[in-house]
């Protein structure tokens, strides 16, 4: 009786390890339905996702826009935070600014975006115009390192996104931090491994004044940021 008890005791045991090592959805959905896409909910969201559809398909090459999915962060962060006034460095052909006009479109906001090539900045206005929402962003052509000293602007920036050239995400940090209210976020784009610059990296992960959140980090990688209150 004793050893039927002790193995009876002991089975359980393994059988309580086994079960902790499952993981929860074992026999659950497939992993393809977690794919899902944005889908147009009004006609301007539909209008807007015709172009970046577009671009997506058509005409990354050259570009160095964000993935999708990434895109669909920035969309989310604007939206949810009722962001008012973003500012990008880095427009290329106005695949990421799109994303950021699509949220902007619902919090009556506006997006500001600098590019120094002349070419990818005449397509991200067509573009824009495109989509039907040059109204709402204004791109400053040039260095951005010299023309946001010149940003003039009525009130903080709540989000700050950086995608230009990686080392001189410090410098944009630094000029235009202190323009950023308080709550608001810096996302910065390439931020794996391989790309990060790491006095950028120290930069916002060591500043007691800023939370940040380094997300889809298989993928390009980005970083959020929160300027504290
Ligand atoms: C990675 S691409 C931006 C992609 C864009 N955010 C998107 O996802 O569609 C980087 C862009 O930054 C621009 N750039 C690089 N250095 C710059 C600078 N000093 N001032 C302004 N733009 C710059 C490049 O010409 C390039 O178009």
């Amino acid at each position: 009786m004793k050893k039927f008890l002790l193995l009876l005791l002991a089975s359980s045991v393994i059988t309580a390890q086994a079960q902790r090592r499952q993981p929860h959805n074992q026999e659950g959905i497939d992993a393809s339905v977690l794919q899902a896409k944005t889908l147009a909910y009004t006609e301007v969201e539909k209008r807007i996702l015709v172009v970046l559809g577009d671009l997506d398909q058509n005409h990354r090459h050259g570009n160095m826009n964000v993935p999708v999915e990434d895109g669909r962060l920035l969309r989310l962060l604007t939206e949810t935070t009722n962001a008012k006034n973003v500012v990008e460095i880095g427009t290329s052909n106005g695949y990421s600014g799109l994303w950021f006009l699509m949220a902007l479109q619902k919090t009556g906001g506006h997006l500001t975006t600098f590019e120094i090539d002349r070419n990818r900045a005449d397509q991200a206005l067509a573009n824009f115009k495109r989509a039907g929402v040059e109204k709402d962003v204004t791109l400053v052509f040039g260095n951005a390192h010299e023309n946001v000293a010149e940003l003039k602007l009525d009130r903080g920036i709540d989000i700050l996104f950086l995608d230009a050239d990686k080392d001189g995400y410090i410098d944009y940090l630094e000029k235009l931090i202190p323009k950023l209210r308080p709550g608001g976020l810096v996302i910065a784009h390439n931020m794996n491994t391989r790309q990060a610059h790491l006095p950028f990296v120290e930069a916002i992960t060591k500043n007691p004044k800023l939370e940040t959140l380094f997300l889809h980090m298989d993928g390009a990688g980005v970083s959020v940021s929160m300027k504290k209150r």
